[in-house]
């Protein structure tokens, strides 16, 4: 009698295969947890078959593009300059599921209706543009925002109390104002933060359009 051949299961890709992979490409640990603390985030907040494109925005070394791509999500990354390990990763992709385009956020044009956008640590008024992409195409959003950039792109009807930047910084008091802008325009949003110790610029300010609840 022959032996009955055992067929291999094939793994889903999950968080435990993206660590490996980014760690194979050499990125640092810091970075990786990064990452993964915001992936986490948006798997949780969003049902991503709700989607049927996601956006990486500014998205230096491609690792978010790259797990949802892996999760055979539609991705398209964005971004201005060349980056070693994310054509290292981007070896990996199929393309069928990931696109990265070479060009700044601001000449890209109208992204798709109704995706999820995702942008981390877009430096200063980037993070504004990123948000304003989101909302001109009806998308969800989330991003993790950096410095504050040098103008207040938003004005939202609700101004916070001035007095918070001086309690809270201004890279705060800036989300604070992007976070009303958008909770006026008929989205429900939040700041999630994720620990200090993983980035100390940890806001996540995220955004679901109302009727799509
Ligand atoms: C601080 S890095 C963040 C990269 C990545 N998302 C991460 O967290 O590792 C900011 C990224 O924005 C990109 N960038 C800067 N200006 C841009 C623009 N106008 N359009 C697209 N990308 C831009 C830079 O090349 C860089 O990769």
């Amino acid at each position: 009698m022959g032996k009955k051949i055992k067929k291999k299961k094939k793994k889903k890709f999950g968080i435990k295969q993206l660590k490996a992979l980014t760690n194979n490409v050499g990125v640092k640990k810091n970075e990786i947890n990064k990452n993964v603390a915001f992936i986490s985030f948006v798997e949780e907040q969003f049902d991503l078959s709700n989607y049927n494109h996601v956006y990486d925005l500014c998205c230096g070394k491609g690792i978010v593009g790259t797990y949802f791509s892996l999760k055979r999500n539609n991705v398209t990354a964005v971004d201005n300059s060349g980056n070693n390990k994310r054509n290292q990763l981007i070896k990996r992709l199929d393309e069928k599921f990931y696109d990265f385009i070479n060009t700044s956020i601001y000449d890209h044009g109208h992204l798709q209706n109704d995706s999820l956008v995702l942008s981390l640590h877009a430096c200063g008024n980037l993070t504004d543009k990123v948000i304003e992409l989101a909302l001109q195409s009806q998308s969800d959003f989330a991003v993790m925002s950096c410095c504050h950039g040098d103008k207040q792109y938003f004005s939202p009807r609700e101004i916070p109390d001035v007095n918070l930047v001086d309690k809270l910084g201004r890279d705060h008091y800036a989300d604070l104002l992007r976070l009303n802008y958008v909770s006026e325009i008929g989205y429900t949003a939040g700041i999630f933060e994720i620990s200090e110790d993983i980035t100390p610029k940890n806001r996540i300010i995220w955004g679901k359009k109302k009727s799509r609840e």
